[in-house]
């Protein structure tokens, strides 16, 4: 088994990041394989932040090649800046010598995202929440096959079929009066960036995997967004357009899936939602904003607030089920340090029954029962070992392995690289 997973299991922002940052050492590769500039996976290096968007998190190891695979899309102008704050992060980094791209990805254009904006915006369509970075436009265009990829950049027509999008898409957002970039000025941007990418290593990224996994050599698939996202599992219609589950690392960058050894599955100790959707047990009071602000909780990509829920072990169920989780990363157990009791929905009931497992989408009137667990305190961050946990920390760890039927390995204590703490050996 040549090649790890690790994705999110509830609605984005779990943590992915800081996880792929501690273990990429110990592989040879890290490859994203779904989404674009909508995710945003934070790293802390020497006490700063950085939020990487479409860079696969093992991008600051020298050692370590990073593939941007052929399931995700990518938006030439939101790359360019992404490389070029990552340079201002940290100087040394040399993403022209560990990054390729697939030449089979799907280019965000300009437009995708001033449609994306439109369609947000406009009453005649269903408000999702996106992010607004063109997902949906520019991978419906790519399940339409109207659109062009990384590859394309070489082809002689790649200018004037660009040109012909653009325009023929900026006549369509320009009906009304609408107030709208220049098309001049998006498209010299677009070049620009397009030129800017040139400098980094396009190939078929398929090949490159699959002989590195002959050679020995270890990958680690990094998923954005989350199980109740996924495009097809997620609870449609609000969530993402690409495939989230470890079936889409499989597709997203032509790996089989008898490659696939471990499915590190990441949960934060309580649920958040950004965008909109149903979230049964969502705390709209004071208990809700206690955790929003000690835990930081707003878009690391748009900022805006992220709505709280206590954990939802049914909706868990589902995402370890459909991704075959082998191991559970808990993040954030430390914001909840000082609760008196921390709640968690153990299932639903139903007019004709109980649910333990959600399948995405729950009907209306379900009702979440929820089981109170007794809270612990004292400075989480702090503890350097498993035995200076707090008891009851520890009883909820071992509440969710009997619960999950998957061990807890991991736990999180702190936004920092060094603070977590490895649980059993599996
Ligand atoms: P990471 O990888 C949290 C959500 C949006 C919206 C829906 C559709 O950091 O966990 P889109 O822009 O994809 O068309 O928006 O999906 N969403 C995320 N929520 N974390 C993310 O990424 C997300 N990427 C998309 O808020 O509800
Ligand atoms: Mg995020």
């Amino acid at each position: 088994m040549n090649m790890d997973i690790v994705l999110g299991l509830q609605w984005g922002d779990e943590g992915k990041g800081k996880f792929i940052d501690l273990i990429s050492e110990g592989y040879d590769i890290t490859a994203r394989f779904n989404g674009g500039a909508n995710a945003g996976h934070s790293i802390e290096r020497d006490g700063k932040r950085i939020t990487l968007k479409s860079l696969p998190s093992g991008i600051f190891m020298k050692n370590v090649q990073n593939v941007i695979g052929t399931g995700t899309v990518l938006d030439p102008v939101s790359f360019r800046n992404e490389i070029l704050n990552l340079h201002r992060f940290d100087e040394s980094i040399e993403p022209e010598k560990n990054l390729v791209i697939s030449k089979k990805a799907h280019l965000v254009l300009p437009t995708h995202r001033l449609l994306d904006v439109f369609m947000e915006e406009n009453p005649e369509y269903t408000t999702i929440g996106t992010t607004k970075n063109g997902i949906a436009q520019a991978y419906s265009n790519k399940i339409l096959r109207q659109n062009l990829r990384v590859g394309d950049i070489e082809s002689r027509d790649f200018e004037s079929r660009i040109l012909h999008i653009l325009q023929r898409d900026y006549r369509f957002l320009a009906i009304g009066d609408r107030i709208l970039p220049s098309l001049d000025e998006i498209t010299r941007d677009f070049f620009e960036a397009i030129d800017f990418i040139k400098k980094f290593r396009r190939m078929e990224t398929e090949i490159f995997l699959n002989k590195a996994m002959t050679e020995g050599k270890k990958i680690l698939a990094e998923g954005s967004q989350a199980a109740m996202l996924d495009i097809d599992h997620g609870t449609y219609p609000y969530v993402t357009s690409s495939s989230t589950t470890a079936a889409g690392a499989s597709t997203g960058l032509g790996v089989s899936p008898r490659k696939i050894g471990e499915i590190f599955g990441i949960a934060k100790a309580y649920f958040t939602r950004v965008g909109n959707g149903a979230f049964p047990t969502e705390l709209f009071d004071e208990v809700g904003e206690e955790i929003r602000d000690k835990g930081n909780e707003f878009g690391s990509n748009t900022g805006r607030p992220r709505r709280i829920v206590w954990l939802d072990l049914p909706a868990l169920r589902y995402a370890i089920m459909i991704n075959g989780v082998t191991q559970i990363i808990l993040t954030k157990a430390d914001i909840l340090s000082g609760m008196e009791s921390v709640a968690v929905c153990t299932h639903y009931e139903l007019e004709d029954g109980t649910v333990e497992t959600i399948a995405g989408t729950l009907p209306d009137n379900a009702r979440p029962v929820l089981k109170a667990l007794k809270g612990w305190s004292g400075d989480i961050a702090a503890v350097k070992d498993v035995a200076g946990l707090p008891e009851e920390l520890k009883a909820f760890l071992s509440f969710l392995n009997t619960e999950l039927g998957v061990p807890v390995t991991y736990l999180s204590t702190g936004p920092g690289r060094e603070q977590i703490l490895k649980l059993n050996s599996k």
